[in-house]
């Protein structure tokens, strides 16, 4: 479901000629992804949509990367926070791929431990982490203190 409306007085976000849409992320998540990508990528135009008007489940977040095809490893780091987005992959304005993250088996970089006590909060070196779903909610094993986080105490760590 686009966001676009043919409402005059509501903002239309336009139409991207070729790179990536990530869609359907739940509202309010829309920073917190670009962040776990990295952050805003280099001389690249992104747009970041936040509280979009959805007709399937209210409002989501959105944001449309151009030029730039995420890679299968960017792909499934989305599904530690928004198993559900859909990652639309568009050339010449047409979206030719739709993929679904799945849950990598082990994360390096991008969130650092939760545990004050964890050695990688004391040496300079790359965190890593296993990551399994438990009950639906998503969890991470730290490879290094072997604590676990919920997604809950890991999206405040990215
Ligand atoms: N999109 C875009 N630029 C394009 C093509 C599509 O920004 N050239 C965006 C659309 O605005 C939408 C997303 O990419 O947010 C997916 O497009 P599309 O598959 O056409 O929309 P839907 O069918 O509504 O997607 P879904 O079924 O995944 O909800
Ligand atoms: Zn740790």
């Amino acid at each position: 479901m686009t966001a676009q409306t043919n409402n005059p007085k509501e903002i239309r976000v336009q139409a991207i000629k070729n790179g990536t849409v990530i869609d359907h992320l739940p509202a309010g998540f829309g920073l917190l992804v670009i962040k776990l990508l990295g952050g805003m990528p280099a001389r690249k135009i992104v747009t970041l949509g936040t509280n979009l008007k959805s007709y399937a489940r209210g409002t989501k977040d959105l944001i449309k990367i151009e030029d730039r095809e995420l890679t299968k490893n960017e792909v499934d780091k989305i599904a530690l926070i928004a198993p559900n987005a859909t990652i639309n992959i568009v050339r010449d304005y047409r979206v030719i791929k739709k993929i679904k993250p799945h849950l990598p088996e082990t994360i390096k970089g991008a969130i650092s431990c939760p545990n004050p006590r964890c050695i990688t909060n004391h040496e300079a070196m790359t965190t890593m982490f296993h990551a399994h779903t438990n009950k639906k909610q998503v969890a991470i094993l730290c490879h290094y203190c072997e604590k676990q986080f919920s997604q809950e105490e890991m999206v405040k760590y990215i």
